[in-house]
């Protein structure tokens, strides 16, 4: 139980013990740290629904509270508000708990679930976009944070590898080296181990063919037509798809690596599409596919819909699958192959409407029930102009040049700030990779995942402040005391014992991880284990600069002390893995 779980419990109980609903007994973190460490405001509440006076009841329930020794204080503020203090040796035993159980504190899920994360999403030789580079961040995060409650996770990045982008890639080499073997009209196989071309090549040709066939209307129609072979199986079409997707894939890992992402399952929209006429049969036999205008639609409007709600198109006029399809028979092919509880799919907001259609298909068609399927959408990374961010250049954004860019900022700021002075010029190196790449991935996950942000990475990159490097800072500070401690043969980790108030602050935000972690998991919300590390790190730095540690002389408050270090770096550092963010060393 969190502590604020076990106090509800506790305050509940003596709600009860005066024949009020024990509900009401929920306690929260103070409104006013100055004044308690709690408070529970369920005494208004309760006078209201039993119209007696609310300070009255407050007064009752206080009595009752007092009597428990784990109470320092218990005081009635204003109209009936309930302030708590706890006492320090109530506060020492429960972070020794939290020290002892090997997670922190953190909570753990009552009824672990088994849940497919799609995320990341990248596209087949067409370049990554900033919704892919937060869906990347984000995704990451949710998928350790689920596992580290206790869920069974399976990450997949969903390709995007059976659009019309790959006819256009296919036509377009087709045209610049028609006498390949893959276009041999009868040729079926085997066909050469070696990719005709390499990933620069693929990287130029796509969007040259995007734009030809913008352009020119005979030429799309030559993308169409590839893409429509390619999926009826023409072998030739096949094989050179493989390499195009090998090549892009390859690519995709290297800068993934980089961002501390990496997928458990590399499947894509291709790896559904052998369900496709399976399911459009089936979804026949159900009465849930009609016929408009020679495509094949299912309906998912309902009567109390406040916006429009369009039918999905699952085949259309020319008897090609789309987007909806694909996700529908994903949805059905995850089913099969991982019998999950749940779907989450961190995807950018504009995709909302799509993912609405697509679960309310899937309930209707019987295939999964639309409650857990969850779009877990995003904001937007915008530049300076308030618009998304676009590189220098004004393209979009290569995930390679933007690590590039961060990675180049940072090691500006530490030769700038004297860190990492002296080490090598490997170490430096991997040190601002690690900077900016942490910089980079705190400032997505510290904004609230729904809002739009703006890319600043001045203010992303201080050493000062709420920012990845400060975190990082305060990472390498406790393990530099520890190894102080170490060295000065200063004794190791003894009992918690409070007694300055810097030690209390550290041990109550210590323990606030317990219900951070059940927050950001209950609201799917990042940012809350950022705002817990950047208190963690504050009330660390409080502690650090009031009471002495290595160098205290009280052998009892020095082996505290020593825990109370430990313990806040190893949280911080486990916050750091659930964000996904990698501490160098020293720094
Ligand atoms: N490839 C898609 C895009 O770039 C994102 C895929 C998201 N996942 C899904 N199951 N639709 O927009």
């Amino acid at each position: 139980m969190t502590l604020l779980e076990e106090l509800s419990r506790i305050v509940g109980e003596a709600f009860a013990s005066a024949a009020l609903d024990p509900q009401l007994g929920r306690v929260t973190a103070a409104d006013r740290p100055d004044l308690a460490q709690f408070q529970c405001n369920g005494a208004l509440a309760a006078a209201k629904a039993a119209k007696q006076n609310p300070r009255a009841l407050a007064d009752k329930i206080s009595e009752t509270l007092r009597a428990n020794p784990i109470f320092q204080e218990i005081a009635v503020a204003g109209p009936g508000f309930i302030n708590i203090k706890l006492t320090d040796a109530y506060i020492a035993e429960r972070v020794s708990q939290a020290i002892g159980d090997g997670r922190f504190g953190g909570w753990l899920h009552p009824s672990p679930e088994k849940i497919v994360i799609d995320y990341g999403g990248p596209n087949v030789a067409k370049p990554l976009h900033v919704g892919h580079l937060r869906a990347a961040i984000i995704g990451e995060c949710l998928k350790r944070l689920f596992r580290f409650t206790g869920d069974q996770v399976v990450g997949d990045v969903h390709l995007g590898d059976w659009g019309l982008q790959m006819g256009q890639l296919i036509s377009e080499l087709q045209l610049r080296q028609p006498d390949l073997v893959y276009f041999d009209s009868g040729a079926k196989g085997p066909f050469p181990a070696e990719p005709p071309i390499g990933l620069t090549d693929l990287e130029e040709m796509y969007p040259a063919a995007s734009a030809a066939c913008k352009e020119d209307p005979a030429r799309a129609d030559l993308a169409r037509k590839a893409t429509k072979e390619l999926q009826d199986g023409r072998p030739g079409y096949r094989a050179l798809w493989r390499h195009f997707v090998d090549l892009s894939v390859a690519a995709m890992k290297r800068d993934y690596a980089d961002l501390q992402v990496e997928f458990d399952l590399w499947k894509g929209e291709a790896d559904a599409d052998p369900l496709i006429p399976e399911l459009a049969e089936d979804l026949q036999k159900r009465g849930v596919l009609e016929f408009s205008d020679g495509a094949q639609i299912v309906r998912v409007e309902r009567p109390d819909d406040k916006k429009e709600m369009p039918p999905i198109i699952f085949r259309n006029s020319e008897g090609a699958v789309g987007y909806h399809a694909t996700d529908i028979a994903t949805i059905v092919d995850r089913q099969r192959s991982e019998h999950p509880d749940r779907i989450l799919y961190v995807v950018d907001a504009r995709q909302r409407l799509h993912f609405e259609q697509v679960f309310r298909a899937a309930e209707k068609a019987g295939y999964f029930e639309e409650a857990r399927l969850e779009h877990l959408w995003f904001g937007t990374m915008n530049g300076k102009d308030g618009k998304p961010f676009k590189t220098r250049e004004g393209g979009t954004l290569k995930l390679r040049h933007f690590i590039d860019m961060v990675t180049e900022k940072a090691a500006e700021r530490l030769a700038e700030s004297g860190f990492a002075e002296g080490y090598s010029a490997e170490e430096t190196a991997g040190i601002a990779r690690k900077v900016g790449v942490a910089a980079l991935k705190f400032a997505d996950l510290s904004n609230p995942r729904t809002s739009d942000y703006i890319f600043d990475l001045d203010r992303f990159m201080a050493f000062e402040g709420k920012t990845g490097p400060y975190l990082l800072y305060a990472s390498v500070r406790v393990r530099s005391v520890l190894a102080k401690a170490e060295a000065a043969g200063a004794g190791g980790p003894g009992p918690v014992h409070i007694t300055a108030p810097e030690e209390r602050d550290l041990a109550l935000s210590l323990l606030a991880f317990g219900e951070a972690v059940r927050d950001a998991y209950q609201k799917r919300l990042p940012h809350l284990l950022c705002d817990q590390a950047y208190g963690l790190a504050q009330a660390f730095s409080k502690f650090y600069a009031a009471c002495r540690i290595v160098d205290e002389e009280n052998m009892t408050a020095r082996k505290s002390r020593l825990n109370l270090t430990a313990a806040a770096g190893g949280q911080l550092d486990q916050i750091l893995d659930l964000l996904g963010i990698e501490a160098p060393n020293r720094m």
